[in-house]
């Protein structure tokens, strides 16, 4: 085996090789993929990471080659000498389905580096195989063509991130991933301390207080490609352990941010599908985003709009539709998502009744809908085929036509009650029914939205930091900080594509008089922060710089790019929906004595 890799060094990739290469005598190393036993001939599909070559043995080419290509099996690895020939001449046809289809290559010599075992699915990519399956054999479906260049983009991801921060002056520095516990954010994995008994590492949910120390430092521009950890409920765009582009800059402001993000993004499109993004890209308020979307990541390919019309049914007196009234009375919004005459034509009346059963599965208690009369003119359509038709007032529908710019034939589908409801849900249809009327857009559209709320209140009404404790709120709103912190909006923008969020970040607080005005606002002494935070408000003590900064989803920018639907597209080991490996088997139980060692005891019910 030695011997032919000393002698032999790969002078091509098999999917490389073209009309041009007619005549040349190439060594190919890769895995056989398919052999077919043809006129005497044997001809096999040689693998590697750029695709396929068609090889060919015959008794005429070599007699030796051809009785050692006897023996070949899918996936066995090994290595060729052979020479580049036109199909057409040799009395074959080219494939135009493979870009190597107009050559192939005549083997001389055959090298078995290693046999393979059938393999538990054929290693193709229009092979359906159960997804348990590939993951299980994860290093056998990372040999499909699809999934290498899933990598082979990815790993352009990386050049660009890197040269580009380089170029702009940025240092490349690392942060622990063995960090203090902090409660609040995401739920961190925990990992028991051996030399310090009943203590805890966290696993870092990201590099974000290390970074701002950078900052304090002197770092002036820091980078990072860094994993991060987050025990969290999965879904198709996230996993437990993904990796960010952390970013985080002094002396800058939200422009200074954009520009440089903006830059990045430009020259990643550039390097990985050769598309030239324009700048500057759009902005949107979180209020607008909330509005005409009823979410904080719009995906603006889809051109539906959601219009809120509690005022209108306001100033109407609730306009003849006593569960207008009773809902704006109850302070609640009435919101409609705004469906087109020429698409809203595509949906059948029975149709529409069954998007009730749909909204009922999104936590709705049901779908009000109306019609503009297609037959109608004027600027009072009536409304058909709706339960308020009968009793809204001409003034109410003349206000809401006004205000959505609606036409004979639109579609109104309406959400009434609390607004995060009504938005979940007339978002989600937005989605949905974009999808199927076939309405979204192709192309990137990229959003920065911007103005987002400072605080939250989560479940027991008490209010906690949207983003996270250190982002700046607003200069004009600190004077709000704790007495209407509902209004107060944070320096904080996300950077949307096409329905994603892609990157967050933040302008953070530099100075302590706002810093302990956010603390007190969350219902939290210096006493708490100090004790969960207590190195980083140490060290704003030294004359922190005001600096911000901003973190993208590497996975999910790989997804995206990709046209992949699942993060695991793009990792190369991910974990299942359950946060399972399937391929190591991990997690696995451990041994009483290693639990002992670190002073634990599971309560995990026996088996
Ligand atoms: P944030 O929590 O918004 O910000 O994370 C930044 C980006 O990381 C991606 N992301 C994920 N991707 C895959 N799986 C997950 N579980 C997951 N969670 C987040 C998203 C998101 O936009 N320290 C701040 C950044 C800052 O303020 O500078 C932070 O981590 O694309």
């Amino acid at each position: 085996m030695a011997t032919f890799l000393n002698d032999n060094k790969r002078t091509h990739y098999s999917g490389d090789l073209r009309r041009e290469h007619a005549g040349h005598k190439v060594v190919l190393l890769g895995w056989v993929q398919g052999r077919r036993d043809l006129g005497g001939r044997i001809f096999i599909d040689l693998r590697d990471r750029s695709g396929i070559s068609q090889v060919v043995f015959g008794p005429d080419i070599s007699a030796q080659a051809h009785r050692d290509a006897d023996c070949l099996r899918n996936e066995f690895c090994i290595g060729i000498i052979g020479t580049v020939k036109l199909r057409s001449d040799s009395g074959g046809t080219a494939n135009p389905n493979l870009p190597s289809g107009e050559i192939e290559v005549e083997a001389s010599e055959l090298h078995v580096f290693s046999k393979s075992d059938t393999p538990p699915f054929q290693i193709e990519d229009d092979v359906e195989t159960r997804e348990e399956i590939r993951l299980k054999y994860r290093y056998l479906d990372l040999r499909r063509p699809k999934l290498q260049k899933n990598f082979q983009l990815r790993s352009k991801l990386y050049r660009a991130t890197r040269d580009y921060f380089h170029d702009n002056g940025f240092l490349e520095l690392e942060t622990p991933f063995m960090v203090k516990y902090t409660p609040g954010g995401a739920r961190n994995f925990l990992v028991p301390s051996r030399l310090n008994a009943g203590k805890f590492y966290a696993l870092a949910e990201s590099p974000q207080i290390f970074k701002q120390l950078f900052m304090v430092s002197g770092m002036d521009r820091y980078f990072q490609i860094v994993r991060c950890f987050r025990d969290e409920d999965l879904r198709q765009d996230r996993q437990p352990e993904f990796t960010q582009i952390d970013v985080e800059m002094s002396f800058i402001t939200e422009e200074d941010i954009f520009a440089i993000v903006e830059g990045l993004v430009r020259k990643m499109w550039q390097l990985t599908v050769g598309v030239d993004i324009p700048r500057p890209f759009q902005r949107m308020p979180y209020h607008q985003a909330m509005a005409s979307y009823g979410e904080d990541k719009p995906d603006l390919r889809n051109p539906l709009l959601l219009h809120d019309v509690t005022h209108l049914v306001k100033q109407h007196a609730g306009g003849g539709v006593a569960l207008f009234q009773k809902t704006e009375s109850e302070g609640g919004r009435i919101k409609l998502l705004h469906i087109p005459a020429a698409s809203a034509a595509k949906l059948s009346n029975t149709e529409v009744k069954k998007l009730d059963d749909t909204v009922k599965g999104m936590g709705s208690a049901g779908l009000g809908s109306a019609r503009l009369d297609p037959a109608g003119t004027g600027e009072a359509l009536g409304w058909v085929q709706s339960p308020f038709g009968k009793t809204i007032t001409p003034e109410l529908r003349a206000a809401i036509q006004a205000q959505i710019g609606g036409a004979p034939g639109d579609l109104l589908l309406f959400q009434l009650g609390a607004p995060r409801v009504v938005n979940t849900v007339l978002s989600q249809l937005r989605q949905q029914l974009g999808k199927k009327l076939d309405l979204i857009e192709k192309g990137w559209r990229f959003l920065w939205v911007t103005d987002f709320p400072m605080f939250e209140q989560n479940e027991h009404g008490q209010w906690v930091a949207a983003h996270h404790p250190f982002t700046s709120p607003k200069p004009e709103h600190v004077e709000l900080l704790g007495t209407d912190n509902g209004r107060v909006q944070a320096r904080a923008y996300d950077l949307v594509l096409n329905g994603n969020e892609i990157a967050g970040g933040s302008i953070r607080i530099h100075q302590r008089d706002v810093q302990a005005k956010v603390f007190a606002a969350l219902g939290l002494s210096e006493e708490d922060f100090r004790t969960k935070f207590g190195f980083l408000l140490d060290a704003f003590r030294f004359g922190p710089p005001p600096h911000g900064g901003i973190a993208f989803g590497l996975d999910r920018l790989a997804m995206l790019l990709t046209g992949a639907d699942s993060l695991r597209e793009v990792i190369a080991f991910p974990k299942t929906q359950h946060g399972t490996d399937l391929m190591s088997e991990c997690p696995n139980e451990v041994s009483g004595k290693q639990l002992d060692e670190l002073f634990i005891r599971s309560t995990a019910p026996a088996k």
